[in-house]
């Protein structure tokens, strides 16, 4: 589940979104190591071992839980362990993914975690870094109602408390830490119409808000390159190189 108490297709649109931006950075030349920083249950190494079965794929989570179930559901390692605390031991990777992780860590802990994500790349290594961002919170929220509405509809809402990064934060967070970000995609249409899909979602068959969520997608996918406001950022990074 990505956002809770928001309708199952919603949610399957924005996981659609991490699996296009993963594979689409990842691209899949020779063979790949591959940490998923953060892995849960292993929602988004499954797309990667599916499409490259051969590449060594690795979990890490805080969470025993989590770590059990990912080891469980994708037969793949994974280390438990905090991401501002990666162990030396796990060596360098061609990829790390760490997808709505950093957004749960205090500021001590949000700059080890950047240099320590780093510090575990290969030399042209890159990290897929998604994020919610603060442009998009309050289409998010339709201003608030959403929230208002749902906690009424669905009791077991329960707010994640985790942070909204703002314009430039991440970019200047990585760029301290010595690295740098060499592209990144946003979801705005989404973001805009974020109330009327979950409203949609709730009132309306499958079969109707799924072609209504490709053509939003198609949207994004347009305007993903422009700086409108989005409910989350993805950004490709790698470690800066001195001359
Ligand atoms: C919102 S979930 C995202 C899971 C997965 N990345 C995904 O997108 O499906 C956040 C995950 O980060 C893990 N987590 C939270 N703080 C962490 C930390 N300091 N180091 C490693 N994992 C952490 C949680 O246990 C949880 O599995």
């Amino acid at each position: 589940m990505l956002f809770k108490g928001v309708p199952d297709v919603v949610n399957e649109h924005v996981n659609d979104w991490h699996k296009k931006v993963i594979l689409h950075s990842i691209g899949g030349k020779g063979e790949q190591r591959i940490l998923d920083a953060g892995c849960g249950y292993g929602r988004l190494s499954f797309p990667i071992i599916s499409r490259f079965p051969d590449f060594d794929v690795i979990g890490l989570d805080i969470s025993e839980n989590y770590v059990s179930l990912y080891k469980k559901n994708t037969n793949h390692p994974a280390w438990m362990g905090g991401v501002e605390n990666l162990p030396e031991e796990l060596g360098t990777f061609d990829f790390i993914l760490c997808v709505t992780v950093l957004m749960y860590l205090d500021q001590d802990q949000l700059v080890r975690a950047i240099s320590n994500l780093l510090s575990h790349l290969k030399r042209d290594g890159k990290l897929i870094l998604i994020e919610p961002h603060f442009s998009g919170h309050y289409f998010q929220t339709w201003f608030g109602l959403l929230t208002f509405l749902m906690k009424r509809v669905r009791k077991d809402t329960v707010d994640t408390q985790g942070r909204y990064f703002r314009s430039g934060e991440i970019e200047q967070l990585f760029k301290e830490a010595g690295g740098q970000v060499l592209s990144e995609w946003r979801l705005p249409m989404t973001s805009l119409v974020f109330g009327p899909l979950a409203l949609a979602g709730n009132l309306l068959p499958n079969g109707v808000v799924r072609p209504f969520c490709k053509f939003i997608s198609l949207l994004d996918g347009l305007l993903g390159k422009f700086e409108l406001p989005s409910i989350q950022v993805a950004f490709l990074i790698a470690r800066h190189e001195k001359e």
